[in-house]
């Protein structure tokens, strides 16, 4: 029985192994993590402050698209990655800056700058407004 079926076992270990490891790398092996970004939140400073709410939006969307895969939904980062929900815009846009320059930051800044090569200023302005309203210490 094992003899002839034991290539059953090896797919069912090598599907699970795959499955926890996307788990893991995708929300952190948190569901928390699998939730949409606060847009509530997002809508209360929109009607408080609506030029204010256009630059959160734009940069939660540019957020949710890019940034959010490594430092995660409410950007209090990962294994990997430093924690920056919360920061205030000027420190993001600051380092975002410094990403883009090519400037070497810390020691995985190479995983880092090729995201901020792409952004343009309106971007980086827009990505400051988002990240300094995230909560940042919780997924
Ligand atoms: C592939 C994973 C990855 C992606 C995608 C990514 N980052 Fe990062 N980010 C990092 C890592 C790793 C660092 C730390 C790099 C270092 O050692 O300097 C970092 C550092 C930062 C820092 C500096 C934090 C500090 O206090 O030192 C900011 C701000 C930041 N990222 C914002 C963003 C934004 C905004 C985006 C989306 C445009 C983004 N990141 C996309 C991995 C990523």
């Amino acid at each position: 029985m094992l003899r002839k079926y034991w290539w059953i076992l090896l797919v069912v270990a090598v599907a699970l192994g795959v499955h926890f490891t996307a788990q893991n790398i995708i929300h952190h092996g948190d569901p928390e993590n699998l939730k949409g970004p606060d847009l509530a939140k997002v809508a209360r400073i929109e009607a408080e402050d609506p030029a204010r709410g256009a630059r959160v939006r734009a940069g939660m969307e540019k957020y949710e698209s890019i940034c959010r895969l490594c430092h995660h939904r409410t950007g209090h980062g990962g294994k990997f990655t430093p924690a920056i929900g919360g920061r205030p815009a000027a420190y993001v846009e600051h380092m975002l800056k410094l990403y883009r320059s090519g400037a070497k930051v810390g020691p995985m800044t190479n995983l880092m700058a090729p995201w901020a090569k792409e952004l343009t200023d309106e971007d980086i302005r827009n990505l400051g407004a988002y990240v300094e309203t995230l909560a940042g210490t919780k997924p």
